[in-house]
């Protein structure tokens, strides 16, 4: 795909947190809580200071309160004081298809900037990278609640 960076690409933000990062994002895929899609997803959070956060996605029998593992991920980081971010990576069980998040998660990536990287990952652990900006192009954010 034209702008992708393919593997073996520079890995510029996380250096040498890539390979951990991806593995991460592996480990709690294997944690996914998915009884009702039967579709595992884990996602892994690099933060501005080098610490990983990893979420899986966890579902509910009321389907509609089901959570993205994207969001797992940023919820947790958050939720230990952590609010600057680096990179994501994402894994789940497709084999021809890199992961995508949906538009929920990259709006509420897109709430803590657009300056970050995502890492689209198959099942056999190759990837693409995508900037924030460009999986959700034209952003609402905090900043334009600012412009009133
Ligand atoms: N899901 C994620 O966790 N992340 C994605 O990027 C795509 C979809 C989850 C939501 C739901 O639990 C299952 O995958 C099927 O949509």
């Amino acid at each position: 795909m034209e702008g992708d960076r393919q593997h073996p690409a520079p890995a510029a933000p996380p250096g040498e947190h890539l390979q951990l990062l991806l593995r991460r994002s592996q480990e709690a895929k294997n944690c996914a809580y998915c009884p009702y899609s039967r579709f595992p997803v884990g996602a892994a959070l690099l933060t501005a200071s080098g610490e990983i956060f990893s979420g899986c996605n966890v579902e509910n029998a009321c389907y509609s309160l089901g959570v993205c593992a994207e969001r797992t991920a940023i919820q947790k980081a958050i939720s230990e004081g952590h609010t600057s971010f680096r990179a994501m990576a994402i894994t789940s069980d497709m084999r021809d298809t890199f992961i995508v998040p949906c538009g929920a998660c990259r709006q509420v990536m897109r709430e803590f900037g657009t300056d970050w990287d995502v890492y689209l990952t198959k099942a056999d652990g190759s990837y693409i990278v995508k900037r924030l900006e460009e999986l959700l192009p034209l952003p609402f954010g905090p900043e334009d609640l600012k412009k009133v």
